[in-house]
């Protein structure tokens, strides 16, 4: 009998083994923390089909932010749910809007320990749950958009924000909101383009807490076909050539081939978010009993690292820095 020369397993024997010859690592530095505020409560309210997440009020935010600042998690984005929607989403660059007042707030309480970021999109505060401004025939004005998504970025960057990130997927929205930060003094405002974003069924859950399902239709007017993975090259460059600071592929899991050729074709930071969908399916399941839940995001959120992620937006970020501090 001959016995095998190449024995790999030599290098798996002991955990310090194992640790030693990694090649990806997942730390806190790695954790974006997605924050949902809303306007005129006086508690918390829970996301039923996301356990573990909520509606904050503003006090309840300041402190989350505060808790996953003292975790070390470099970075949160916020989105707003405002107590009134108009069909053009004025609560979303109203000085006095949901997201303004945190992010103003949130300045005040952690300085610059934390990135603060902020979805730019119109979508929580449309009474029809579009991404953009609706035309009289029904379909979403792109160009009039870019307008709203403009003034939104404004709005968000006087009241503090450090990055703004368009969601829509606008033709042009990067570039719209880069002219209109260097024009308004907000030359150090950084974007985070969502590059590829795909119309995917696995924002349900998101669209339960920000409360932004479209009243009609549907976004795949908008977001990119499941389809298609070289078109997420030609959307990606022309953020990047529009200004785009880092550039996001969502969803993450059913992506990883598209993170990784971003990953391999561009050197701006890249992003993945892992979003409400696959937060959910993974709480579901593991309070079923039916898979080690704790495990499985931890191998979850490697395997969106190792396809070439420099940071992840997860809805588990706080639960894996408590883990990951342990
Ligand atoms: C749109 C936006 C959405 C998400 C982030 N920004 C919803 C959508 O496109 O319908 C989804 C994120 C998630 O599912 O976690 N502003």
């Amino acid at each position: 009998m001959s016995f095998p020369e190449h024995r790999p397993r030599r290098l798996r024997r002991t955990e310090a083994m194992r640790r030693l010859t990694a090649e990806t690592h997942l730390s806190v530095d790695d954790l974006v923390a997605p924050l949902f505020v809303k306007e005129g409560i006086e508690v918390p309210e829970p996301v039923i089909s996301m356990p573990g997440v909520f509606q904050h009020t503003q006090e309840s935010l300041r402190k989350e932010v505060r808790a996953l600042t003292d975790l070390g998690v470099p970075a949160v984005i916020l989105f707003g749910i405002p107590a009134a929607k108009d069909a053009t989403g004025s609560g979303a660059d109203d000085p006095n809007g949901v997201v303004q007042v945190a992010l103003s707030m949130l300045r005040d309480e952690v300085g610059d320990s934390i990135v603060l970021m902020a979805d730019d999109c119109l979508d929580e505060y449309t009474d029809h749950g579009h991404c953009g401004l609706v035309s009289a025939d029904g379909t979403v004005d792109n160009d009039g958009t870019l307008e709203r998504y403009a003034s939104i970025a404004i709005a968000q960057a006087d009241a503090g924000a450090d990055v703004v990130a368009p969601s829509g997927m606008m033709d042009g929205q990067v570039g719209a909101i880069r002219s209109a930060l260097d024009e308004n003094g907000h030359t150090e405002v950084a974007i985070l383009a969502y590059a590829a974003k795909y119309a995917s069924a696995l924002y349900g859950p998101f669209r339960d807490a920000a409360e932004c399902s479209p009243q009609f239709g549907d976004r795949r007017g908008y977001q990119m076909q499941v389809t298609n993975a070289r078109e997420a090259l030609d959307e990606t460059a022309h953020d990047i050539g529009e200004g785009a600071d880092m550039v996001m592929v969502k969803p993450a899991l059913a992506y990883l081939d598209i993170i990784a050729s971003v990953r391999q074709n561009f050197d701006v930071p890249v992003a993945a978010y892992h979003v409400s969908g696959e937060y959910s399916m993974l709480k579901a399941a593991a309070a079923n009993g039916w898979i080690d839940g704790d495990a499985v995001a931890l191998e979850h959120l490697m395997a969106i690292r190792r396809a070439g992620a420099d940071f992840v937006l997860t809805y588990l970020a706080r639960e894996v820095a408590e883990r990951l501090n342990a």
